[in-house]
């Protein structure tokens, strides 16, 4: 693989193997012992948004692995007087592995891929967020022990549901999303989707989408960049919150990829209660993404025995 810019540059088969190393390096981290697998390498963040999961786990996994992270805003960089993309991941290729970015919008990592040697890694655009689709195939692996799974998306057909969407097409979880009318999944999502076998339905009802779910996840209904337009959305989304009435005839188990808006998308209650994943999926954030860091930075030490 040479760039992330959403789950679907991965095959199932790199997927199988970065879950394998992510489970394995879980457990080295769960022993004190994980070992120096990117001894020497560097990975380059650039933001243009605020993150918490996403910058200190790249950082904190990088320096578990023997590697090094530096951690940038955009507007540090000449980049933001106007040397062009080009120069830039020309220059940062001479000293570090990996890139990964953060940004508003998509077509800069396109850019940024289609000029760059070292690898680009999408830490979240507009469109997309691999890592954290990551992150959440791991949560229901680990929890249900395969992908055979009933998921259903109750919200925002936003970056992150695009990424999950995908990620089940490929892993082969069924799925439906409840999502109000206008703020679907986007069509190329959908068509890959079509192609990909799993079963899937889409409705404005999120009781009807709930009540087979082994899983149920959803997301905010104010990304960041939709601030403007926050009253309508909280109006649209009226009756998607995921709340005890809601998965009151489940025992579906509870995903959200955080920053919560408690009290608006999740009720105070399920997001603290038995039936959330959340916290684990937070967690899963870093041993997934060092199952990639390694599938992509050293893959000589991928699938190790
Ligand atoms: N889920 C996620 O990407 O969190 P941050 O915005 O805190 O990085
Ligand atoms: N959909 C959210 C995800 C944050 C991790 C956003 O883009 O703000």
């Amino acid at each position: 693989m040479t760039h992330l810019l959403d789950i679907d540059d991965l095959t199932k088969t790199d997927i199988d193997s970065i879950l394998k190393l992510a489970i394995e390096l879980k457990q080295s981290h769960i022993d004190g012992n994980v070992p120096s697998l990117l001894h020497g390498k560097t990975l380059s963040m650039l933001f243009e948004k605020p993150s918490t999961r996403t910058r200190v786990s790249f950082e904190v996994g990088m320096n578990l692995l023997g590697g090094d992270a530096i951690t940038f805003d955009l507007s540090q960089l000449q980049l933001s007087r106007g040397e062009t993309l080009s120069d830039t991941t020309k220059s940062l290729s001479l000293y570090v592995d990996a890139i990964l970015a953060r940004v508003t919008d998509h077509s800069l990592l396109e850019q940024l891929s289609s000029t760059s040697k070292i690898p680009i890694i999408n830490g979240l655009s507009d469109k997309s967020h691999p890592c954290q689709a990551l992150a959440d195939l791991l949560t229901i692996y680990e929890n249900f022990g395969n992908f055979d799974v009933q998921a259903a998306w109750v919200g925002d057909g936003n970056n992150v549901a695009n990424s999950f969407a995908r990620a089940c097409s490929i892993m082969g979880i069924d799925l439906v999303m409840a999502t109000p009318k206008g703020y679907e999944l986007s069509p190329e999502t959908l068509s890959k989707i079509e192609s990909s076998g799993i079963s899937f339905s889409a409705t404005n009802d999120p009781q009807k989408a709930v009540s087979e779910a082994d899983v149920v996840y959803t997301d905010t209904w104010v990304s960041m960049g939709d601030e403007s337009t926050r009253d309508k959305r909280l109006s649209d989304f009226d009756g998607f919150q995921i709340n005890s009435k809601l998965l009151d005839k489940t025992e579906a188990l509870v995903m959200h990829c955080l920053p919560a808006h408690r009290d608006e998308e999740i009720s105070t209650d399920i997001l603290d209660g038995d039936r959330s994943l959340v916290w684990t999926q937070a967690e899963n954030r870093l041993h997934a993404q060092n199952g990639l860091l390694v599938h992509i930075l050293n893959p000589a030490q991928d699938a190790p025995k």
